[in-house]
């Protein structure tokens, strides 16, 4: 599904210059290479804040407990999602509150955010999902109106533009309260390692998640609050100050590997490409189609495929209130999109290395099916 090992030996000579200065300075936690990346993500984001963690789980969690929400708390999240996004908000003792997603875009919707809020709401999380921003301008309305707190997963999203309809754009998760993201190897702005980060405007929330981030610290050995022990580390750090200026080259890249799926698939009439949201740009996290015909053929296609040496994936297979963990804040019944979705969607691969060569292949593998 990706290509880590070409973009690697790409850029091989910077990044092993790079670890091999931090290997020489032995500054492994913290230091000038994690500021260094922190000013230059701030920079690229355009955003105030930016605070590096050990993951995108891990941002998702401290933002939430920066924020101060208590349990029994409820956040709206997407049922069309990755795990971690509910993962954190049931470990803190919070509901997850989960809604349905439009079909085209994937996303979670103004009106389904809106339905779902209660007394008890606290919370959006908007997750961009698969490289474009959810509706925000609404979403950040909705939240004002109800003075509700939104935390943008943006693991998904890095780099992509979300224009608001007085013209100006912002880069995705620097809309929200905080913004959140993952550098897991695979993600667009990916480490070699686990990493993540949070983004914010807000002062006071900026040093609240600094502070939860190193174990509740305000200063050397006194502890204000409760907090995690969560570090990028230098290593990860000099990695992403490599790739860094590189991710709109690679954002290009996946967009016109998109663009080169969407001319061959827009003929078959079993598949639809995916939407896209008129005010976002997308960075193609993944590229993620529809098919017709019921999950047990989209999965023979999957095994077609696979028995051709292409690789295709379900993102996802199951909502998430039909996963187990998350049953019991379920009330019943099923999300129609999210089913639909559920048993419709299969991802091709995608990634910055993808050539016209690969995508042939690619592309011949599925028509075939269809043939
Ligand atoms: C939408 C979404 N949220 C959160 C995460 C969590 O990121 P991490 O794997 O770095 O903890 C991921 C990563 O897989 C993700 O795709």
């Amino acid at each position: 599904m990706v290509d880590l090992k070409t973009q690697y030996q790409r850029i091989q000579s910077d990044i092993d210059r790079e670890i091999q200065e931090v290997l020489q300075s032995t500054m492994f936690i913290g230091g000038p290479k994690v500021n260094t990346f922190r000013e230059k993500m701030e920079a690229y984001l355009g955003v105030k804040h930016v605070i590096p963690c050990a993951n995108g789980t891990d941002a998702l969690q401290i933002a939430m407990m920066a924020l101060g929400l208590q349990p029994g708390d409820e956040v709206i999240v997407p049922a069309f999602t990755y795990v971690a996004t509910a993962e954190v908000i049931g470990l803190l003792g919070l509901v997850p509150v989960m809604t349905d997603v439009d079909q085209e875009t994937f996303n979670i919707t103004p009106a389904q955010v809106e339905a779902a809020i209660t007394p008890r709401t606290k919370a959006i999380v908007p997750v961009h999902l698969f490289g474009q921003s959810a509706d925000m301008e609404p979403i950040l309305a909705i939240a004002e109106k109800y003075g509700l707190f939104v935390i943008e997963d943006n693991a998904q999203a890095i780099g992509a533009d979300y224009t608001f309809s007085g013209g100006h754009s912002v880069k995705t998760g620097a809309m929200g309260h905080f913004g959140c993201t993952s550098f897991f190897p695979s993600k667009n702005l990916g480490c070699y390692g686990d990493g993540g980060a949070l983004m914010t405007n807000d002062d006071d929330l900026a040093a609240a998640a600094r502070m939860i981030a190193n174990h509740g610290q305000s200063r050397q050995y006194y502890h204000d609050k409760i907090g995690v022990n969560s570090r990028l580390d230098a290593i990860q750090a000099a990695i992403l100050n490599v790739k860094l200026p590189h991710l709109d080259t690679y954002n290009a890249s996946r967009r016109g590997a998109a663009m080169y799926y969407d001319n061959v698939f827009a003929n078959i009439p079993d598949l639809k490409i995916p939407g896209r949201q008129h005010n976002s740009t997308h960075v193609f996290h993944q590229y993620t189609l529809r098919m017709s015909g019921g999950s047990e053929r989209r999965d023979d296609l999957k095994t077609y495929l696979q028995e051709l040496g292409i690789p295709a994936m379900i993102y996802y297979p199951v909502p998430l209130y039909g996963q187990e963990a998350f049953a019991h804040y379920w009330p019943g019944g099923t999300l129609p999109v999210t089913e639909d979705l559920c048993h419709s969607v299969f991802s091709l691969p995608m990634h910055s290395e993808l050539n016209e060569e690969i995508l042939k292949v690619i592309t011949d593998g599925v028509c075939g099916f269809f043939k």
